[in-house]
């Protein structure tokens, strides 16, 4: 992770950042944190550290703050807690909506209860019969709690409410899916249905419970915001490598963190939300629809592009790490033909 104002790359974690005692680089912190806490991003960075540069740079001026892999909107939240303005891009479609979702914080939290209990209301009354699920759903749920979850999607789907509304009733769906799983979730989000998890919450309760989570957060932050200085933030869903929302010369400085050559497949993390959704049904969807537009992070990128490696690694973009590159690559290559089928997947 590095962070560059005006093409200066400066040390991502000057020492009196590393020093400060609630210093973390992980997301883990978040989530005793207002509007961060809402969704779960193991991929997300900690929104102190975040919050600590912003204060940092605003003290030099800089005050127009771009993240290109914005994910869950650590940064975008903290620029507009601090009073900056801020853009950000992210290309994963689902991702996308989850950090525009967290963005709508200071809509008017009345109308969001009400909106999320109405909903909740027409869930209810339901009776779900339907026992047949896609496999992966089937797998990670008992039925009774898959009609619960079935429940609240229809009534999603078919409550008319305005656009606001029906985009945090979205996300409250989707934000309570792993709490409702007695399945295991690995270290990077993968669905380990071998495994099983203590605390599971029924689906309303978890439902009920973090609408009550998200309305404090909003009630609290809005009646601080009246009295500090908050700034709007936009967020855009699109390719960092070709950005085109974002006014030519508009920043001043760039806080983020891009995908690493980590193996951290970001479209398969969120392959149980969006199988529950229907935006996918089966690897190629998962592929087609969402890892395409990614930077590849991770051999599942790159399994099937076959001859085209060569070309890539002989790009002159790459000319300086070309020899690491070429070990590191080898390597992979290798323990991928050692472990390849390993990984859970049940789609
Ligand atoms: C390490 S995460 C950033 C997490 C973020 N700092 C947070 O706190 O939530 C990297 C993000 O880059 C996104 N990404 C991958 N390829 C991208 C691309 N070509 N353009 C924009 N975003 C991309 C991934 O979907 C992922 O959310």
């Amino acid at each position: 992770m590095a962070y560059a104002v005006k093409n200066i790359e400066l040390d991502l974690f000057p020492e009196d950042i590393k020093n400060e005692q609630n210093y973390s680089a992980t997301f883990a912190d978040n989530m005793s944190l207002p509007i961060h806490k809402w969704y779960r991003y193991t991929a997300g960075f900690s929104a102190v550290w975040a919050n600590q540069l912003i204060r940092q740079e605003k003290e030099n001026g800089r005050t127009r703050i771009i993240d290109p892999f914005a994910g869950s909107g650590t940064v975008l939240l903290e620029s507009e807690f601090e009073g900056v303005e801020s853009i950000g891009i992210e290309a994963h479609p689902y991702i996308y909506r989850i950090a525009k979702t967290k963005l709508k914080w200071n809509y008017s939290a009345d109308k969001f209860k009400e909106g999320a209990l109405s909903l909740l209301g027409n869930a209810r009354a339901k009776n779900i019969t339907k026992k047949e699920y896609p496999k992966l759903i089937s797998s990670c749920y008992p039925l009774e709690t898959i009609q619960k979850l079935e429940a609240l999607k229809h009534a999603w789907l078919e409550t008319d409410h305005v656009e606001e509304i029906k985009d945090f009733n979205w996300f409250l769906i989707t934000s309570i899916l792993r709490s409702t799983s007695p399945v295991g979730t690995a270290q990077w989000q993968y669905i380990q249905p071998n495994k099983t998890k203590a605390n599971v919450l029924d689906p309303f309760i978890a439902f009920e419970t973090k609408v009550n989570v998200m309305y404090i957060d909003m009630k609290r932050l809005q009646i601080q915001s009246r009295i500090l200085h908050v700034a709007d933030s936009q967020i855009f869903n699109e390719d960092a490598r070709n950005i085109q929302s974002i006014p030519d010369g508009w920043g001043d400085l760039v806080i983020t963190s891009p995908p690493y050559a980590n193996n951290y497949d970001y479209a398969d993390a969120t392959r149980l939300e969006m199988t529950f959704w229907g935006d996918i049904t089966g690897w190629a969807d998962l592929q087609e629809n969402v890892r395409i537009n990614l930077i590849r992070a991770c051999t599942q990128h790159v399994s099937k592009l076959g001859s085209e490696i060569d070309a890539i690694l002989s790009n002159e973009k790459l000319s300086s790490i070309h020899s690491e590159l070429i070990k590191v690559y080898s390597t992979l290559k290798e323990e991928r033909l050692k472990h390849g089928g390993k990984k859970i997947i049940i789609l």
